[in-house]
């Protein structure tokens, strides 16, 4: 940690406003190889919480070895679980979120920018924006998070930054800020102009670390300085001065608002592999991104917003991981803190939500993740991720306060992709499966459904990969063998309207109808013709794409 007992001591008498206030909570989303490990790595070097970069490619290699099911995830070199890491520096505490890579997680990703207040899009300068990174966005959009851009890999070979500010622009409808430019890419990457201060950082053509440190970068200079010469020739200063006069009369000037209110994005530029760039994207990210605002809830039936300096303590679980230390059967809910001051020890209520009744959990071993390690949390505030340990009785969604009769809106399931029957291979085990799979669904792996007729297990997913994930946590965790086998639907949708109206439909199509875990009625379809047939001749009922926990 960077901070000194002076300085702790210091923010230990803030309010709990001025406390949200200095949280900065924030998550990368990139398409894979962009290169988000290794600027989640250089940010934690930048803000001090590791001394040396491969710290936290270790730490994962060490958790995936002792963890079975991420076998899956080693073999195949992604991401699978999300996880949060916080680190004290500048006098903000930094919240970083990790989201998985692969797509077959969008669900988990989606969840996880819930408790994000800005994103950072990592693009790879040799290749702009991705499909991956697209998909991202647009969840970023729905949600109104604001969004940097760190355009990364600039010690290779790049697209024209010109051209890569045009594809921001036309493909996500975002306008681009520059706030640097850089002085050409590649082999010939000299290093990039600071915009706004008209100074140049120059680019080491060897080493590569923080700022001050040996192998640092050199400082910054001005940019109409002489010093400047000895590391641009002039062709190539005044190529800098002639670019960066375009970019100033062809792009709008950075407004911090339309920043917050998701319509442009300051753009930087760096090198995440060799810590170049990445001083000055954590300052904007210190400075740009806003700490953590007012949560739209329910209280006591009635719509409110939750503030963040509030006095009580509130917030949702947006993640629940199992086996993050396989000597314990645990399951760890990330519980995002809207507002108060959480002290530990603290009993937090879930409302009842008709099939789960109110809850009341007693916080005594939350859990703060720093880079190398995990901390017992004393207190945390509004921004916040704390781990709540505990067996099964938190969900994906839940809600807690002190008062226990609040709850946040806005953790849909989406509806699946994919619908497999699962069946254990032994059939004496089947009450088992069941347990099983609503625990799992519970967590938010996948999503399972009961048909009305019949004895079935379906279960649904976004995609092929998190069957196999599914399939290896039960053979490990459970010791169930299962066999997913197709089944008869191809899209299931969350029925919604008046009782007389649903009882009508579902009567007519009791062979496709089913319920999920919160037993809410779900049409089972063979295919999207039929629910479009269906949404026309039954206009009063909804079939709904997305389910928000009651
Ligand atoms: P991801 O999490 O987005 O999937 O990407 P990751 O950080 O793992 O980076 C993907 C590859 O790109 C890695 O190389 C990494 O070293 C490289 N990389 C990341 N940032 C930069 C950069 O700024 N410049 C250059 N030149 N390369 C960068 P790899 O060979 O696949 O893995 P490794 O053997 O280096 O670990």
């Amino acid at each position: 940690m960077s901070t000194s007992p002076a300085a702790e001591a210091a923010t230990s008498r803030l309010g709990i406003a001025a406390q949200a206030a200095r949280r900065r909570t924030f998550a990368i989303i990139s398409h894979p190889d962009a290169g988000k490990t290794t600027l989640t790595e250089n940010l934690l070097l930048a803000g001090g919480a590791i001394r040396a970069a491969g710290q936290v490619r270790a730490r994962g290699e060490n958790r995936r070895t002792r963890s079975d099911w991420m076998k899956i995830e080693r073999e195949r070199g992604i991401s699978v679980s999300a996880s949060v890491m916080t680190f004290d520096h500048a006098g903000l505490m930094f919240n970083l979120l990790d989201t998985p890579g692969h797509e077959d997680f969008s669900e988990d990703t989606y969840r996880t920018l819930t408790a994000a207040d800005a994103a950072i899009m990592v693009l790879d300068a040799a290749k702009g924006i991705e499909p991956q990174t697209l998909k991202l966005f647009e969840v970023c959009r729905l949600r109104d998070i604001p969004i940097i851009t760190f355009i990364n890999k600039m010690d290779r070979e790049a697209q024209d930054p010109f051209a890569l500010l045009d594809e921001i622009g036309s493909k996500l409808a975002l306008d681009p800020a520059p706030l640097y430019w850089p002085a050409g890419s590649g082999g010939r990457f000299k290093g990039m102009l600071d915009l706004t201060r008209d100074k140049f950082i120059p680019f080491a053509k060897r080493g590569g670390g923080p700022a001050g440190q040996e192998d640092g970068h050199p400082p910054a200079i001005a940019f109409k300085g002489n010093a400047v010469v000895s590391y641009l020739d002039p062709d190539e200063l005044e190529e800098l001065g002639e670019n960066a006069e375009l970019v100033s009369g062809a792009s709008k000037p950075f407004d911090p608002q339309a920043f917050l209110e998701g319509h442009m994005t300051p753009v930087f530029f760096g090198s995440a592999l060799r810590h170049f760039g990445v001083d000055e994207l954590l300052a904007g990210i210190g400075a740009y991104c806003p700490p953590p605002k007012a949560v739209a809830a329910v209280k006591g039936g009635e719509p409110a917003q939750v503030q963040p300096g509030a006095s009580e303590v509130t917030g949702f679980v947006f993640k629940v991981q199992a086996n993050m230390d396989p000597n314990h059967r645990d399951r760890i809910a990330f519980l995002k803190i809207c507002s108060g001051q959480f002290t530990r020890g603290m009993k937090l209520k879930a409302p009842n939500t008709g099939k789960n009744p109110l809850k009341t959990i007693s916080v005594n071993a939350p859990m703060m993740f720093f880079a190398s390690d995990r901390e017992l949390a004393e207190d945390a505030f509004a921004g916040d991720v704390i781990g709540i340990p505990n067996h099964g009785v938190l969900r994906v969604g839940d809600s807690l306060s002190e008062s226990g009769s609040l709850r946040f809106a806005g953790l849909p399931n989406f509806a699946p992709e994919i619908l497999q029957r699962v069946r254990v291979k032994d059939p004496l085990k089947a009450k088992h499966l069941k347990k099983a799979l609503e625990s799992l669904a519970e967590e938010g792996v996948t999503q399972l459904f009961r048909p009305t007729i019949g004895s079935d297990f379906i279960v649904g997913a976004v995609g092929q990969l998190q069957f196999e994930v599914m399939a290896d946590r039960l053979a490990n965790e459970y010791q169930l063998e299962v066999i997913f086998e197709p089944s008869p639907y191809g899209e299931a949708r969350w029925l919604v309207g008046d009782k007389a109206d649903l009882e009508d439909f579902q009567s007519k199509h009791r062979s496709a109808m089913g319920a999920d875990i919160d037993e809410q009625p779900v049409y089972l379809a063979k295919s999207a013709w039929d629910i479009g047939y269906a949404t026309e001749r039954y206009p009063r009922v909804r079939f709904e794409r997305a389910k928000e926990r009651a």
